[in-house]
């Protein structure tokens, strides 16, 4: 049904580029999101549940069922064209974001995916929901000097933007009884659908047992405000069709067909246009068409290209602005500035279970697998986004130099410094997952490690003022010296688990693959973490970071309003004003939610 629509749509758009000019379009709306990703299609979808509101949304990409076909619905396809070799892209469905040569990570450059399509990058995540824990968002509500940001005071946010499905077992596996806390999901009338796979990877118990063994015990869930503990994550994937949810499939497509709610597809923005008094009044598009906003511009275009495009529409540091010739419309030196993401890296063995390395050297099984147990009934590997199983941790103490306790001691006792996702498969470089897969007959299992409290920060910045170039990408991994020393002490403690007893019985050779017996010293397991380090999918955020208004490097207020104009916010991963650790999609929906909430009544 949806993909009905889905080759209706494209079939019209391409009936439309055949004929001669531009597609014509109204001109004139009250708020026009720019950008139809994770935050930019929840926000607009609920601004459109006034019927007296006129919405519009410009989208670069079109429908990923068409673009990314089968791979971007089937949740096992997450894993494809997201590596971080910069060869490793469907450019139908990406940016082809790579950064700049990383000298954390012995200068190689890293292709960070990014969805360019309906949904955005929900549309190629690996589909984990976790919420942040107390301390973060006590933090962000700490920063910006409102305490509407706490845990309590988000909840609702958080609750009103999902439908929450339990986990069932069968068809999961008796030894993967995934735990939940049913009070985190109330209500159950949010758009986003979210639930737990049918199909839960082997791997996963065992890493479970072995994370035991070192002491990170059970707990409930990551949806409640606490994260230290193991267990199964919840995910954003429809429990009738175990297909990917979306922003798309959950908030656009019930909310598309109102009358006062417009989508452009295959439309990209290249700046925000003002007024005399700095008032945004529409947005300018590539192919010279001009949208007017009579109320406000909302920019959803995410952490690397709503900086970029604040810098072109002349909102942002004066050097930078002026160096391009873009006239200063307010100087904002904090645009593009304190991008925070997750580093991750992940050693692997040889396992006696199936993982992915199966999928990914098997087309007769995938084939297979599609047709009877995905298609046929909802069941089987193609349901598992990959990463099902997590880990929460604060470094023991003692692990690393007295400077960097001091800094680690320093973040919010709740908010974990580490984040161990058991992998169902060989990682290596992450350049690409399904190409690294070693084709030896045996099958792979892993440990991914991400700095879910890391101190590296980075930059987004612009190569020209024009929108036609890709933003300069420099996440600086590893060059805070405490990251180092803390992926060093997270790399042992990651060891310690496949090394535990209770992983013994699973193991197909006790010697560990990657990067293998021969990395020893601090110095080789730096070397070894340099040679493989990347982005965990792509959680960069706090590119247009919420502060004080009298805070000048902040870029937007409390309100998500851009501080020195007005009719503008930003809404996305960008206008975080902190990373919460773990996987940010559950604060992005909740942002969205709250902006729009706002807006309506009418702050
Ligand atoms: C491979 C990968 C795995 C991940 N795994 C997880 C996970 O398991 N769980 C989790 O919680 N998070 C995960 N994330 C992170 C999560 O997906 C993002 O944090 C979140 O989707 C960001 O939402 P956003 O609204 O900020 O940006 P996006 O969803 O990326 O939306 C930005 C939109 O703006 C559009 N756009 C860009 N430029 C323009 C322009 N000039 N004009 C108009 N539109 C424009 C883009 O096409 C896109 O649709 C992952 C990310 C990736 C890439
Ligand atoms: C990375 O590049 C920098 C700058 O060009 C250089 O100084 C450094 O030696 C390089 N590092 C490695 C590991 O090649
Ligand atoms: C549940 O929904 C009802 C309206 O449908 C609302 O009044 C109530 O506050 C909600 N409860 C919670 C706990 O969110
Ligand atoms: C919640 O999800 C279930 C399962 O997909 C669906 O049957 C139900 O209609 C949804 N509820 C709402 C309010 O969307
Ligand atoms: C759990 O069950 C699965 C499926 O039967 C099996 O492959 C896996 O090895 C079991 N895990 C443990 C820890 O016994
Ligand atoms: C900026 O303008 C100056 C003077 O008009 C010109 O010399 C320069 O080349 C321009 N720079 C760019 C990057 O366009
Ligand atoms: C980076 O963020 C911190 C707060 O997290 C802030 O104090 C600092 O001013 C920011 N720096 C820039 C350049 O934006
Ligand atoms: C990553 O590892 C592969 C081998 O698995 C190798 O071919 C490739 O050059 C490496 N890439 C980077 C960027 O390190």
């Amino acid at each position: 049904m949806r993909l009905t629509t889905a080759l209706i749509a494209a079939a019209s758009l391409a009936a439309h580029s055949a004929s001669a000019g531009p597609v014509k379009r109204d001109t004139e709306y009250d708020y026009v999101v720019v950008g139809g990703g994770t935050a930019g299609l929840a926000i607009a979808a609920r601004l459109s549940e006034d019927p007296k509101v006129q919405v519009a949304v410009i989208e670069p990409g079109t429908y990923y069922q068409i673009s990314n076909m089968i791979v971007g619905e089937v949740p096992a396809g997450c894993s494809l064209f997201a590596g971080s070799d910069p060869a490793d892209t469907n450019s139908a469905v990406d940016w082809d974001i790579v950064t700049t040569p990383q000298e954390g990570a012995m200068n190689r450059s890293l292709h960070i995916a990014r969805g360019k399509c309906l949904g955005g990058s929900s549309a190629r995540h690996y589909m984990v929901y976790q919420r942040g824990d107390k301390g973060c968002y006590q933090q962000w509500a700490d920063d910006v000097g409102d305490q509407s940001y706490t845990w309590d005071n988000l909840l609702p946010y958080f609750q009103k933007s999902v439908n929450f499905t339990a986990p069932r077992a069968p068809p999961r596996a008796a030894n993967a009884t995934a735990d939940y806390n049913p009070a985190a999901f109330t209500n159950g009338s949010g758009p986003l659908r979210v639930t737990y796979t049918n199909y839960a990877s082997p791997i996963s118990s065992w890493v479970q047992k072995g994370l035991t063994e070192i002491g990170i015990l059970p707990t409930q869930d990551f949806n409640s405000g606490s994260l230290l503990g193991s267990g199964y994550a919840a995910s954003t994937i429809d429990p009738k069709t175990m297909k990917r949810e979306s922003s798309q499939t959950s908030y656009y497509e019930p909310a598309k067909n109102r009358l006062n709610f417009r989508t452009f597809i295959l439309s990209k923005a290249s700046k925000v246009v003002f007024d005399a008094n700095k008032k945004a009044t529409g947005v300018q598009l590539t192919d010279g068409q001009f949208i007017k906003a009579n109320k406000e511009v909302i920019l959803s275009a995410g952490v690397f290209q709503s900086p970029q495009l604040l810098m072109l529409s002349g909102i942002g540091p004066k050097a930078t602005l002026d160096k391009y010739n873009i006239t200063v419309i307010a100087d904002r030196p904090g645009v593009g500035q304190n991008l925070t993401d997750h580093a991750f890296f992940a050693p692997s063995y040889r396992v006696k279970v199936e993982t992915f390395t199966r999928l990914a050297s098997d087309l007769i099984y995938i084939a297979t697998q599609y047709l009877f147990s995905f298609i046929g009934s909802q069941t089987g590997p193609l349901t598992n986004p990959v990463a099902d199983f997590l880990a929460f941790e604060r470094l023991p103490g003692g692990l690393v130099s007295p400077d960097t306790q001091k800094l680690l001691d320093e973040i919010p006792t709740t908010w974990p410094h580490i984040e161990y996702t058991a992998a169902s498969g060989h990682i290596g470089n992450f350049s690409n997952l399904r190409k690294d897969q070693p084709k030896d007959g045996y099958q792979y299992g892993g440990i991914m490690v991400a700095l879910t409290a890391a101190f590296s920060r980075g930059t987004v910045g612009i190569k020209s003022a024009s929108i036609d170039d890709l933003p300069v990408v420099d996440p600086k991994y590893l060059t805070h010296p405490g990251d180092v020393e803390v992926a060093v002490a997270a790399f042992k403690r990651a060891r310690k688990v496949y090394a535990s007893e209770a992983m013994a019985d699973v193991l197909a050779d006790p010697n560990e693959y990657y990067p293998g017996v021969g990395v020893q010293t601090d110095e080789q397991i730096t070397e070894a973490i340099r040679k493989s380090i990347g982005p965990l999918g792509g959680h960069g955020s706090c590119t247009c970071r919420m502060g004080r208004v009298d805070d000048p490097n902040a870029v937007v207020d409390n309100k998500a309003r851009v501080i020195g104009v007005t009719g503008l916010r930003v809404v996305d991963a960008s206008s975080f004003a902190i990373l919460p650790p773990g996987h940010p999609q559950a604060t992005v929906y909740a942002l969205a939610e709250k902006i729009a909430d706002e807006i309506k009544k009418g702050n």
